[in-house]
């Protein structure tokens, strides 16, 4: 494996019973402390995606718009923001999806893609797999094919790999959900 992961897996903190008891947050904010695992992290992604035809990344609002910027300009791709509802000013399409208590929804603007394109998504993390299922739909849904999905980190014990179908998802870390694992 890359020596470079370690680096990165230490970066992210984790912090226990945020936002409510028994969740263990992955916190990304430190590894954006930290020059050299953030650089590794861009440049590990930007390693597997330049010269595949790529020619969108679509990042997940929040944490999707700290790591799918610098990988689209590193592979000469256009970044389209996937955002929460009603935070777009343009004519939207949006997908639901479900989560832990009732739905959400992501939006897109229409026109930014066409179809045809390839497209990669990017997000800091899967979970329950619910917010990159939207994802794929809003964006096959106008024609676009998606190359992959991206994330720094996966929670494999939550099987949100099964949830995408056969669409691939390419991860550099894996967590578990386990609080034990970080006494
Ligand atoms: C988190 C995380 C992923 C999503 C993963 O975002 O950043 O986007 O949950 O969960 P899932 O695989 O179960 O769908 P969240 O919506 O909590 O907030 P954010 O705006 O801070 O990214
Ligand atoms: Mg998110």
């Amino acid at each position: 494996q890359d020596p470079r992961l370690a680096g990165i897996a230490s970066a992210i903190r984790v912090i226990p019973d945020f936002p409510k008891a028994g969740i263990m947050f992955q916190d990304i904010t430190t590894l954006l402390l930290d020059v050299k695992a953030f650089r590794d992290t861009i440049d590990l992604f930007v390693d597997r995606y330049k010269d595949k035809g790529i020619s969108v990344v679509a990042g997940i609002e929040a944490r999707g718009f700290i790591f799918g910027p610098p990988i689209a300009l590193a592979i000469g791709a256009k970044f389209v923001p996937l955002r929460k509802p009603k935070k777009l000013p343009g004519e939207v399409i949006s997908e639901e999806y479900s989560l832990e208590y009732g739905t959400d929804k992501i939006e897109m603007h229409v026109g930014a893609v066409q179809a045809g394109e390839r497209a990669l998504i990017v997000d800091d993390l899967i979970a329950t797999g619910g917010t990159l299922n939207a994802a794929i739909r809003l964006l096959e849904r106008v024609g676009v094919e998606v190359h992959e999905c991206a994330c720094l980190m996966e929670l494999p014990e939550l099987k949100g790999r099964d949830r995408l179908g056969d669409k691939p998802l390419f991860v550099l870390v894996q967590s578990s959900v386990d609080a034990h694992d970080y006494h």
